[in-house]
């Protein structure tokens, strides 16, 4: 087994911001209610970036970060809901895009835990020596996806990219990680995918959309969360107090600042930048570590957290290097 380290990232946004102000024009809502229900102020929305677009720029700046050749990378997983194709997988498309020609490459579906969930697969392939080098991107173009005339979701969510690369290493800095479902509450959180339509069935009878059972949600994340963190840092040597940050999938300020109290941490050590971008479901965790980078120092001990639909979690325990 080796060490696994977390080499570089990369984020990728669509050019136009939109504020809580300018929903109005679509819903009925108010700045006040999102900002104090969600703590969200603005989310950028795609005028034209594709989920594939966003993509491809979180990796190309992820591995500029890092001086590797394109060639070194053995797996590339793309966690996506909103992909632009379902074949060819965003995953190939980011490959071919950036010359990574040795790699494997797919898509997975864990919705909101996705760059968790791609996280695992690809430090476990890294840690048994199957490459020595794997990108996880997390890319929603979320916009696409919701009713714009449904205030309980449009307000909520939006697009972006966020990519890691990892790296076999000498030392170990991806300390533990932790996934885990229950299909059993799937029907809180759903989008269908392409509806059945074929020569004996001709009516469509599902709504296209995202839909969301806020309340149930909200109380399946405050319940997995803090149990989430808790096991993942059991078994290693790091407690609670230990850690510097704690970066949730950034879905609601509440949430977070539950989460806190649940586990009796400071809420300051919870990481935001939802009042920038929104709910960005699988890319809000990588894009939230970006932005935080620069406030961190060589040996801070961090917990990411990821929850959403399937229902799906999982945590991961890295010590910044
Ligand atoms: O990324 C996947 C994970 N997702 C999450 O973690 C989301 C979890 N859930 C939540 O964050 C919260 O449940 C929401 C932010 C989605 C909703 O907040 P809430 O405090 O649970 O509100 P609610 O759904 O109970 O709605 C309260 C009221 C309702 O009106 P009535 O029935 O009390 O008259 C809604 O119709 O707020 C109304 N409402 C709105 N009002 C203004 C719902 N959406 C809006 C809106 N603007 N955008």
């Amino acid at each position: 087994m080796y060490g696994v380290k977390l080499l570089s990232m990369g984020k990728a946004v669509p050019v136009r911001h939109m504020t809580n102000d300018e929903l109005t024009q679509f819903v009925d809502t108010s700045d006040e209610w999102i900002k104090s229900r969600t703590g969200i102020e603005k989310r950028h929305i795609s005028t034209g970036e594709t989920t594939t677009d966003l993509a491809i720029n979180a990796a190309k700046e992820a591995l500029e970060r890092s001086g590797i050749d394109p060639r070194q990378i053995g797996l590339i997983v793309v966690a996506t809901i909103t992909g632009d194709y379902i074949m060819p997988s965003t995953a190939c498309q980011v490959q071919a895009a950036i010359g990574a020609e040795n790699a494997t490459a797919f898509d997975i579906a864990a919705a909101c835990s996705g760059f968790l969930y791609g996280a695992k697969l690809a430090t476990d392939a890294v840690r048994v020596g199957s490459c020595e080098y794997a990108l996880v991107i997390g890319a929603e173009v979320l916009s696409k996806t919701v009713d714009w005339e449904d205030r309980s979701t449009c307000v909520l969510f939006g697009d972006g990219a966020g990519a890691a690369i990892f790296q076999k290493h000498h030392k170990n800095n991806i300390i533990n990680i932790y996934t885990q479902s229950n299909g059993g509450l799937s029907e809180c959180l759903t989008l269908p995918s392409i509806p059945l339509k074929n020569c004996c069935v001709e009516q469509e009878t599902r709504s296209p959309y995202m839909f969301m059972d806020g309340r149930a949600v909200y109380k399946f994340a405050t319940t997995v969360v803090p149990m989430s963190i808790q096991r993942v840092l059991e078994g290693t040597s790091y407690t609670l107090d230990d850690i510097k940050y704690f970066i949730l999938h950034q879905a609601n300020a509440r949430i977070m600042d539950s989460v806190a109290k649940k586990l009796e941490v400071p809420t300051d050590k919870f990481f935001k930048n939802l009042h920038e971008y929104g709910n960005t479901s699988s890319a809000s965790i990588p894009m939230a570590l970006y932005d935080l980078q620069e406030e961190l120092k060589p040996g801070d001990p961090i917990v990411l957290c990821g929850f959403g639909g399937g229902v799906t979690w999982g945590s991961m325990l890295l010590v910044w290097e």
